[in-house]
């Protein structure tokens, strides 16, 4: 009647296993006291012989065996003694008075208590049929008599049996119910862990999007299933994003590489001049190391989202590192056509991070204000690039702006998406993984990159926290941008 499955459920048994010491511990308890009463009854019933042989013996002294036999068969015909049963014989063992038909066969114990079998039938009355068992004591009168004195034990009896019959019935039904109610608690239980396995099945068959059903009662079963299904959108979104990453990483490198080996082809035609083979050379080059700083961008980006470099952390003054930055980049701004014009606060701005990736991040984005934002505004306008650095609260800010088209709806929102090109077709010649560097940067130092129009122009924000370590005065800003610094720069 029960399927297999849940007999073997672990909770189906635990349910037994505490019914079973439970039913133990009753049974001992109602043993126990089924075996005092027995015994209390026994007691009441010796007791009453030991008062009859009490009475007898007095009738005896007093009036010798007739007077015994008398009061004997007096005492049979009595109603008012239910139970009591009495015998006299003679040496021969003939009955002379009493209520049983015969002698008993069976042997006294040392204390002359017998337990035996009776048949009715006395001389007085009592139908002949009445057979039963008697406990009584049994006495050798002076002149070879022998007297007996008992009490039916069959009313006893039939209490006891009753009583027996009770207690195994009773044990029956709470077996029946132990093993109804922990098949309750192990279905009710497993129907949920079902649930988990069945979900857990269908997302291993492919079905990323599936989540362990909640019945809203917020038990322990409720918690686990937010969790799991806390974790399993975590992983869907982590899978997604691998995936797309690799789709993309496959289709931005078959080019190159086809590339390449179209240019190595071409260098085995015999015809080809040595300066013909010497272009092909270095355009196949050119294009190897566009391919090498694309692996080197996302191994960045891994890095940085594994959270390692956290380790290494040390006190970085972005002030000097953006002057750093901005050297380097200001020649390249100029070949372009654009000015770069830098508001640095006059006081160092630390803040705890990895400096290398710091300056790579920065260079990003400048690298991204001379390639999309110096060239294509307005010709007649000298292109400005704004590369600021100021502080707010707890956070160290710097901003590149630029002048160019900038970027908005979805391009704004997807620019950080690695592989992600607003430029459709995809001939420019980045790789887009510049911005999902600067953020992945900007999460490692606990930050955040922020992209908006800047009508004209895109404005792009790394926002960090500023090291606490330090005395205040080094939190405070002073950029000459905003009232930054004043209120709340550190713990002073
Ligand atoms: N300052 C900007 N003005 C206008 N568009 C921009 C600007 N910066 C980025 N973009 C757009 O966002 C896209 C993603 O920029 P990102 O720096 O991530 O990649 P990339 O510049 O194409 O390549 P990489 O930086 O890896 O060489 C760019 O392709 C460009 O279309
Ligand atoms: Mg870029």
């Amino acid at each position: 009647m029960f399927p297999i499955r849940l007999i073997r459920s672990r909770v189906f048994q635990l349910s037994l296993l505490a019914s079973a010491i439970f039913g133990i511990a009753a049974v001992a308890v109602v043993a126990t006291l089924y075996f005092s009463s027995v015994e209390a009854v026994t007691r009441q019933v010796e007791a009453t012989i030991d008062a009859e042989i009490k009475g007898l013996s007095e009738q005896y002294r007093q009036f010798g065996p007739v007077g015994l036999i008398r009061a004997v068969e007096r005492r049979s015909r009595q109603r008012s003694r239910p139970g009591a049963i009495y015998l006299v014989v003679d040496p021969g063992f003939k009955r002379l008075a009493g209520n049983i038909a015969a002698w008993p066969k069976e042997e006294p114990d040392a204390r002359r208590w017998v337990t035996f079998a009776f048949r009715g039938g006395g001389a007085a009355d009592g139908p002949a049929a009445v057979k039963g068992e008697a406990r009584g004591r049994m006495f050798r009168l002076p002149g070879g008599f022998f007297l007996l004195v008992g009490h039916d034990l069959r009313e006893q009896q039939r209490v006891t049996a009753r009583t027996r019959e009770t207690l195994i019935l009773a044990g029956i039904v709470a077996i029946l119910f132990a093993v109804a109610s922990g098949g309750l608690l192990s279905w009710l239980v497993l129907r949920r862990i079902d649930s988990i396995n069945r979900t857990s099945r269908e997302i291993m068959a492919g079905d990323l999007a599936r989540r362990v059903p909640e019945t809203g009662r917020g038990d322990e079963f409720d918690r686990l299933a937010q969790s799991l299904n806390a974790m399993l959108a975590q992983n869907e979104k982590l899978f997604l994003g691998m995936r797309e990453v690799s789709e993309n990483l496959a289709h931005d490198l078959r080019s190159p590489l086809g590339r390449i080996r179209q240019r190595l082809e071409r260098q085995l035609s015999p015809s080809l001049s040595e300066s013909g083979r010497k272009a092909l050379t270095e355009e196949a080059l050119a294009e190897t190391d566009r391919l090498l700083s694309t692996f080197s961008a996302i191994l960045s980006i891994a890095q940085a989202d594994s959270g390692g470099p956290k380790r290494s952390f040390e006190p970085v003054d972005l002030r000097t590192l953006l002057q750093d930055v901005a050297d380097l980049y200001e020649p390249l701004a100029e070949d372009a056509g654009a000015t770069l014009a830098r508001a640095l606060p006059d006081r160092p701005v630390t803040v705890q991070g990895n400096r290398d990736m710091l300056f790579q991040a920065c260079a990003n984005l400048l690298d991204n204000a001379i390639e999309y934002g110096a060239g294509a505004g307005d010709p007649a306008q000298t292109a400005v690039i704004d590369l600021d650095l100021d502080t707010a609260g707890e956070f160290a800010r710097f901003t590149v702006r630029d002048r160019g088209p900038g970027l908005d709806g979805e391009a704004l929102e997807r620019a950080r998406e690695r592989f992600y090109r607003a430029d459709p077709s995809r001939t420019t010649g980045g790789s887009g993984l510049g911005l999902a560097l600067v953020d992945a940067v900007a999460r490692l130092h606990d930050g955040a990159l922020t992209l908006a129009a800047a009508g004209p122009g895109l404005r792009a924000a790394v926002q960090i926290p500023l090291d606490k370590r330090p005395p205040a005065q080094e939190t405070a800003g002073g950029t000459g941008h905003e009232a930054a610094g004043a209120a709340g720069a550190g713990p002073g």
